[in-house]
């Protein structure tokens, strides 16, 4: 099999970063199909552990995740995930986001949810997860309602990291 051409990360503030995805429907699938092994390769290549079609351009409702970091590969792709369930303990977890690369902070969630979705076969899934993989859940499903993890952050903090971005930003412009 050909390798699936990766599509590009867009970074922050690129607008479909803040734009809410809209639900997979039937007339989709063909698109979804054809998109899904392209976004494991480009979350792969960058590397990280999670891409919302969001990241890549695609306003679906439509995540990829695989936790494995050695090169036993185990991805999951979540069609029109939800969070439908979460414990009112949380857990703080540094996060990051290959659309804000080289930036993290800790981020407070809930420690446990049961998220629902359907796989590429159409069946309907259900995982409850807790740890890295809940918090990645939640990460990537918060990306299709146009939210980043720095919004979880206080105002000082998400400024801190939003002024670097600006920075960095005008740093690179000048280099252009
Ligand atoms: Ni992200």
């Amino acid at each position: 099999m050909p390798e699936p051409d990766p599509p590009p990360i867009l970074l922050f503030p690129d607008p479909h970063l803040r734009t809410k995805a809209r639900p997979v429907g039937p007339a989709d699938a063909d698109a979804v199909r054809d998109l899904a092994p392209r976004m494991l390769e480009a979350m792969y290549r960058a590397p990280g552990i999670g891409l919302a079609a969001p990241q890549v351009g695609v306003g679906l409702r439509l995540v990829v995740v695989d936790l494995q970091r050695d090169e036993t590969r185990a991805p999951t792709v979540l069609v029109n995930p939800e969070v439908v369930a979460a414990s009112a303990e949380a857990a703080v977890r540094e996060e990051g986001c290959l659309s804000l690369p080289g930036h993290y902070a800790d981020v407070s969630r809930p420690a446990l949810v049961k998220v629902r979705f359907h796989d590429l076969s159409g069946a309907r899934r259900e995982v409850e997860a807790d740890g890295l993989l809940a918090a990645c859940l939640q990460h990537e499903v918060d990306h299709l309602d146009g939210v980043l993890f720095v919004d979880h952050l206080s105002p000082l903090k998400r400024n801190m990291i939003l002024r670097r971005i600006a920075k960095e930003r005008k740093q690179q412009k000048v280099k252009e």
